[in-house]
């Protein structure tokens, strides 16, 4: 999900006002609150609230100030040559490779575009798996939407499909367990009812019932699949490794907080015996040991407040050490309804929750009863993902983005060593070891700089009692990475190690608060609208290494229009191009694919749907994406998985009508459950749009791309 930020002021307007509240605003507010249909549009909304830099001058302008001469000759502007794309993080690597040229992926590259239903290059078959309401067990009655319960939510396959793992049984790749996270939910396009012109006001149409059912559909999957001897995947409703977890289930925790957990102590649960849910997972990993990594990212809309004028700022007293947390991780805000109902999610009467959530959480798939745990040493923050390899002398080392404007890359290296074939063993290594935020120094160099207490400013000395322990540290992991002095990002989603090449790529998705003051050399645009990949290489090629080089691979937008700062190689075609990069994965023979998310104003970014991209990394073909599928209209194309042997993919479709289909051409207003901009994957009446997995292989066999 891609949201940004408006103001307070705009966000309690548009996604928070009670219809009594209206009653006492000024015309003004009256009029600000209507920009914004729902609460969706209004998170989407908060995202791109346009701001322009504050002395004029044009994006050429300030490249041409950050970049020499040369790069901009050889092409920082519009289409790239290809050499302007090899700076010292590739050519360091680079030894060792051999050019592939542009035809590392031979298939053939669909055209961009938008309308109603999904797209893959010709030859290859895209067939829906698993959609919202699907049962995960058999004897149970087809879905049917216009009778939802969250007892029946909580058997069924989610809402809002992301990431995705396959877990080969016996090394199979045509049986195996998938895990499937469930970002987040969207109430109108769910629930029958919901008018449009109370949406400003949608929380009073929320009844207790249906924030039941949103927190049965979110969390994770687990679910049996098998590809038959004709060559086509099915769910094994029979197996019972099938599973939900919802924002409800059981789990623990592990790490420092454990040693001073008086941060998680809430009301209800003052033991810390009792922890319950996980809820807005993203993106996520699959570890060596094979188990599953699912990441929480946007928690804090699931929170609450009575006090909607608290947006962003905590109820506590002005003078309350937590207050700058609170703030800092935009707590509460108040986006769903679940805590007018659920005290649980109210941080009038439940402070410390929030800090129960903002974790990387493990289990193994293969056990149905495992009970999830939370790996506070990985920090707390909006964890977009976490994908994981081993280090040259056995660490695990583990990878995630900050998914806000301005946040931070961050890297866990384990203190114990990976023990092949122990997977008992290796599901302590997320226990106990080492965070790092990234420093990207202005000369191609970074540096992994440590979040441990009693170094540097993370003493309770230094920071006027601010850290008593290594559990604030990790709780507030986005203040002791401002405390390090990490370089604050343009939205990092993915991080996405290659073990092949050693070469880690990071997804900034976007930041249009980046202003031209604040510009650097790894986030060069200001109003940056549509994001890049920058690529690292660690010193010694070792993951554990403590310094890395890095370059801009590719900077997003369209090459044929210079003015939008895009770089690419210049074998680019006019379909091939992308923006808005959030999720990556390195396929069988360690080439990237990318997942884009542009959000609700993908008009004024591509103009054409969200997809999924193959891009070449070496050789004279780098720099080079080709568009392989491309989502449904208001859709948002997620996890990305391979089978191990390369000839299956999965894909997850998410919110299919729901972003930006206000301008979309052909439907032109907000889509609602009665009447949205697609209906999208079973196009039948009464039946609202469902997220779901896409299974993707090639007629008549072999490997993908
Ligand atoms: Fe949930 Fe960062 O996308
Ligand atoms: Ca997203
Ligand atoms: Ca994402
Ligand atoms: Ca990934």
């Amino acid at each position: 999900m891609e949201i940004i930020y408006l103001s307070q002021r705009v966000l309690s307007l548009a996604a928070h006002v009670t219809a009594e509240d209206c009653l006492h605003m000024s015309k003004a507010r009256q009029s600000e609150a209507r920009k914004f249909p729902n609460r969706a549009a209004a998170m989407e909304a908060s995202d791109d609230a346009p701001l322009s830099p504050p002395d004029g001058k044009t994006i050429g302008d300030v490249i041409a100030q950050r970049y020499n001469r040369r790069d901009i000759v050889k092409g920082a502007f519009g289409v790239a040559a290809a050499t302007a794309l090899l700076g010292p993080a590739a050519l360091a690597a680079r030894e060792s490779q051999t050019g592939t040229g542009t035809e590392v992926f031979s298939f053939e590259e669909i055209a961009a575009g938008a309308n109603k239903d999904h797209h893959v290059a010709k030859g290859y078959n895209a067939d829906v798996l698993l959609r919202w309401g699907d049962p995960i067990r058999a004897d149970m009655a087809a879905f049917d939407p216009q009778n939802q319960s969250a007892e029946e939510q909580a058997k069924r396959f989610g809402y809002n499909n992301d990431y995705i793992a396959y877990f080969p049984i016996d090394g199979s790749s045509h049986r195996g367990l998938l895990c499937i996270n469930h970002e987040f939910t969207n109430e109108e396009l769910m629930f029958p009812g919901l008018s449009q012109e109370a949406m400003p006001n949608s929380f009073t149409e929320m009844t207790e019932d249906l924030t039941k059912i949103e927190k049965a559909a979110v969390g994770v999957t687990v679910i049996e699949v098998y590809r038959d001897e004709g060559g086509a995947w099915h769910v094994d409703e029979t197996s019972t490794k099938n599973r939900r977890i919802t924002a409800n289930s059981l789990m623990t925790f592990d790490g420092p907080v454990t040693k001073n957990p008086d941060r998680l102590k809430t009301n209800c649960d003052p033991a810390c015996e009792n922890l319950r849910g996980t809820f807005n997972n993203c993106a996520g990993g699959h570890t060596p040991w094979g188990t599953y990594l699912t990441a929480e990212e946007n928690i804090h809309g699931a929170f609450w407040t009575d006090d909607i004028d608290a947006n962003y700022k905590s109820t506590l007293d002005p003078g309350d050490e937590r207050r700058a947390s609170f703030e800092r991780y935009r707590m509460p805000s108040r986006w769903q309804a679940w805590g007018k109902y659920d005290a649980r999610f109210n941080v009038d009467k439940e402070p410390n929750e929030p800090n129960r959530f903002g974790w990387i959480v493990e289990f193994d798939p293969f056990d149905e009863n495992a009970v999830p745990v939370k790996h506070t040493a990985l920090g707390r923050f909006f964890h977009e993902g976490a994908e994981t390899v081993v280090s040259k002398d056995g660490h695990a080392v583990v990878y995630s983005g900050d998914d806000s404007k301005n946040e931070y890359v961050y890297r866990f290296v384990s203190s114990g060593r990976y023990a092949p074939g122990d997977k008992k063993r290796n599901m302590t290594l997320l226990e106990d070891g080492t965070l790092y935020a990234a420093r990207f120094n202005s000369d191609g160099t970074g540096d992994w700089l440590p979040l441990v207490y009693g170094q540097g400013k993370l003493t309770k000395k230094a920071s006027d009692g601010r850290y008593e322990s290594q559990a604030d540290v990790v709780i507030d992991a986005r203040l002791a990475a401002d405390d390090v002095g990490a370089t604050k990002m343009d939205r990092p989603e993915d991080v996405q190690p290659n073990d092949k090449t050693d070469r880690i790529y990071v997804m900034l998705t976007n930041n249009v608060s980046r202003t031209v003051d604040n510009t650097d050399t790894a986030n060069p645009r200001p109003k940056n609208k549509f994001g890049h990949i920058i690529e690292m290489v660690s010193d010694g090629g070792d993951f554990a290494a403590n310094t890395f080089r890095w370059e801009i691979l590719v900077r997003c937008g369209d090459p044929g229009k210079p003015e939008s700062g895009a770089s690419w190689n210049a074998a680019t075609t006019a379909d091939g191009w992308f923006v808005c990069p959030d999720n990556a994965v390195v396929d069988h023979e360690g080439q990237l694919w990318i997942a884009t998310d542009q959000g609700k104003y993908w008009q004024d970014k591509s103009k054409h749907a969200d997809g999924l991209y193959a891009l070449e990394t070496e050789g004279p073909g780098r720099g080079t994406p080709r568009m392989f599928f491309r989502v449904p209209v208001g859709g948002e194309l997620c996890g990305p998985c391979f089978t191990p042997d390369g000839t299956t993919l999965f894909v997850s479709v998410q919110h299919p009508a729901a972003d930006g289909t206000d301008g979309y051409a052909d439907f032109s207003g907000p889509s609602t459950f009665e009447n949205p901009a697609t209906r999208w994957p079973d196009f039948e009446d009464g039946m609202p749009p469902r997220p779901s997995v896409v299974v993707i292989t090639k007629k008549g066999g072999g490997k993908i791309g």
